[in-house]
């Protein structure tokens, strides 16, 4: 079908989360025409989801000791020998200045009684130095002060849009993006630059922190016009999401470790800790090290296989508990837990892609047109496993970056527009059904992983994989879950250690001698 309506501007941003809205709030200010295009509504995102809070050592705010570089370690310790210390060191410098811009746009971030900045921990932070907002809901905020300074700046946002595929020039030049409107109507959106800020692909699997539209979108738009991606067996599990007893699918509700940070404690079912002797940092431990630890004692249970355990946070009064934590003691309420009497059920879910389309700090790709910002983006801030709520702070830094690497290669002539270009034929890719897919994942190539797992899912993608065209967001969904399914589980068997958020139980042990590298993926002109 042809696209049936235009439009056009100097710079287009997929996704209305942390990053693009940074990203195109940044580009306003610059004077550059931007147009936002998110595929529900603008706050349906991740970043609103995000508990816990920004990681960040601010100056004058900090915990007495920390550092900037203090930060840069821990990442680097978390992300398992494969962070990239340029990236991680420029990254994290550029915070305090992010999250003072952040507040100077309007975000409230929760205070002591003395009137400084309140500052949780989480899992392999070596001080206090995660930011946050309403006790724990601190996405939300995020979330709420762009969106008011995207409207107050009218930065157009046009929702209930998915993108489909990029614009290309003959030479390879992203130059704009087929879109399909609120009612799938198909249309080109014309721009020399384009942004992709479209999060992250936790619908992989059955059970997630994530909400439904975190499909792997723009991945799948940056594979199939040309541009490497990295990493993508790092896939991230959260070691505590609410357990709810009905099975755990779709989006489950996040226990934040910022809960773990005020003193909480992992046990198994008879009480026993889960995290003694496993790591110095206990329950503090980096998150791949949790889930994975969590996810053996479930396997090991006497009895057999459980599939939870318990965060016992009953040290913590009622009155501070709700304080604190309101979003998960809501949560805990609905399912009739009382946080301050009752160890609270969680188990992993998946939670964040640590790889991703690869790209410098400032967001460029290898295609030129092409940027990315956030979760979808592969900076080499994360390696192997990221740390918590960095994430957050990238989408503000890296958003911020990206918009302005946006701008100056515009104004520099190194971007093309194609105008006059011939608009792109509908992509006709494989599409395999969700359901199995997010059960073969799930089962396969989760937190712990074989090769003969690995070809199950292979095999299952290739068994219910069909070519399709796609004429509807759930098509696009869907392809590009199994453009991400195919890519992630090539190199999780390739890669034969365990490293990081990447476990393989055929090969239990870290091998730098083979495998301190990271593994890039790009299509070949077929599609695979
Ligand atoms: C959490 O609050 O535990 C999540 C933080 C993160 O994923 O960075």
């Amino acid at each position: 079908t042809d696209p049936r309506w235009e439009a056009g501007a100097d710079l287009v941003v997929v996704g209305s989360g942390v990053a693009g809205l940074t990203a195109a709030l940044h580009a306003r200010s610059r004077g550059l025409r931007v147009l936002v295009v998110t595929k529900a509504e603008a706050d349906d995102g991740n970043t609103r989801w995000a508990q816990g809070g920004v990681a960040v050592v601010l100056p004058g705010e900090h915990e007495p000791g920390d550092s900037v570089a203090r930060h840069v370690t821990d990442t680097l310790v978390a992300g398992a020998g494969l962070g990239e210390e340029d990236a991680v060191a420029a990254i994290l410098a550029d915070g305090p200045a992010a999250v003072t811009r952040l507040r100077r746009w309007g975000a409230v971030f929760d205070q002591t009684a003395e009137g400084v900045l309140a500052r949780g921990r989480e899992g392999g932070h070596s001080a206090f130095r995660v930011v946050h907002a309403g006790g724990d809901a601190t996405g939300a905020e995020v979330e709420r002060a762009l969106l008011a300074c995207a409207r107050d700046g009218r930065v157009p946002v046009l929702e209930r849009h998915v993108a489909v595929d990029a614009l290309r020039t003959p030479a390879g030049a992203v130059c704009g993006l087929l879109v399909l409107d609120a009612d799938g109507v198909p249309g080109l959106l014309r721009a020399p630059a384009v942004l992709l800020a479209t999060g992250g692909l936790g619908q992989l699997y059955q059970a997630t922190s994530n909400p439904e539209v975190a499909t792997g979108d723009g991945l799948a738009v940056a594979l199939r016009a040309g541009a490497l991606a990295a990493d993508l067996e790092f896939f991230q599990f959260h070691p505590t999401v609410l357990y709810t007893g009905r099975g755990a699918r779709g989006r489950c509700p996040l226990v934040t470790e910022a809960v773990r940070g005020e003193g909480a404690v992992l046990v198994d079912a008879t009480g026993a800790r889960v995290m003694a002797g496993v790591h110095p940092l206990a329950d503090l431990a980096p998150r791949d090290v949790v889930a994975a630890a969590i996810t053996r004692r479930m396997a090991e249970a006497p009895g057999g296989v459980d599939d939870h355990v318990f965060l016992d946070a009953t040290h913590l009064d009622a009155a501070t508990f709700r304080r604190r934590f309101p979003t998960v003691h809501a949560a805990c309420l609905a399912e009739g837990v009382d946080p301050s009497r009752d160890p609270i059920p969680v188990a992993p879910a998946a939670h964040f892609s640590c790889g991703g389309v690869v790209s410098t700090v400032d967001g460029r790709t290898g295609v030129t047109g092409l940027y990315v910002a956030g979760e979808v983006a592969r900076t080499g801030l994360h390696g192997a496993n990221r740390l918590a709520s960095n994430s957050l702070l990238e989408g503000l830094v890296v958003g911020t970056r990206a918009a302005e690497a946006a701008r100056v290669d515009l104004a520099a002539g190194r971007l093309v527009s194609c105008s006059a270009a011939v608009a792109p034929p509908t992509p006709v890719v494989a599409v395999a059904e969700r359901d199995s897919l997010q059960r073969v994942m799930s089962r396969y190539a989760a937190v712990g992983r074989d090769a003969e797992g690995l070809d199950v899912v292979g095999s299952v993608l290739d068994l219910s994989a069909v070519d399709s065209p796609l004429r509807t967001r759930r098509l696009v969904e869907d392809a590009a879950l199994t453009l991400a399914a195919r890519a992630l589980i090539a190199a999780a068997a390739e890669r034969t250690e365990s490293r990081g958020c990447h476990v393989r139980t055929d090969y239990p042990d870290v091998d730098d001698r083979a495998w301190r590298r990271s593994l890039t993926v790009r299509l070949t002109p077929s599609g695979q």
